[in-house]
């Protein structure tokens, strides 16, 4: 498939009686797609958007070398499936003001997760190369208002795309620096 007919079958997945079960079939074929996961890899580090509407976000996330991205929520199903790399996920859940983690999940290339409307993670990439994953959201993961956690201080504040935006490139740089 071609990154048109990812994001059409993921439309159509989220029209069926259960959208998400119907995203991971997508996903799993997805991540084994050589042609699909050629397209992918084009995209520089970063968040990228290959759909974003009321109903669904199709995001081609490329994870630079050893980022760690701080906790979040999503208040939306999500399916994650990796098609380069590796990516670790740590998971957490409110303890009164506070994050306590709760265990975690390490994604190998070809693997599909299935995260519920409640979760909360965090992402590492623990490899020194990119790590490819293509993130579905069954709601408008762009638009709409909900929340991170400073990496140390797990202090609770608004999701900022910008701040995900500058971990990324952060982590690019810090990577870029030990190899010269
Ligand atoms: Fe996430």
């Amino acid at each position: 498939m071609d990154l048109d007919e990812l994001v059409a079958e993921c439309e159509h997945a989220v029209g069926e009686h259960d959208p998400r079960l119907a995203v991971r079939t997508v996903l799993e074929r997805a991540v084994r797609d050589r042609r699909l996961i050629d397209a992918l890899a084009t995209a520089a580090g970063g968040v990228n958007v290959l759909h974003n509407g009321a109903d669904l976000t199709v995001l081609n996330v490329v994870w630079p070398p050893l980022i760690s991205l701080f906790p979040h929520d999503h208040r939306m199903w999500a399916a994650i499936g990796i098609y380069g790399g590796q990516e670790d996920n740590t998971f957490y859940r409110r303890q009164g003001p506070r994050l306590v983690a709760v265990g975690g999940k390490a994604l190998a290339v070809g693997e599909v997760l299935l995260l519920g409307d409640d979760a909360i993670h965090s992402v590492q990439n623990p490899t020194r190369s990119y790590t490819g994953a293509i993130h579905v959201y069954g709601g408008d993961f762009i638009g709409i208002e909900r929340s991170q956690w400073d990496a140390d201080t797990l202090e609770e504040r608004p999701y900022d795309l910008d701040a995900v935006r500058g971990e990324f490139a952060r982590a690019e740089q810090q990577f870029n620096a030990t190899r010269e």
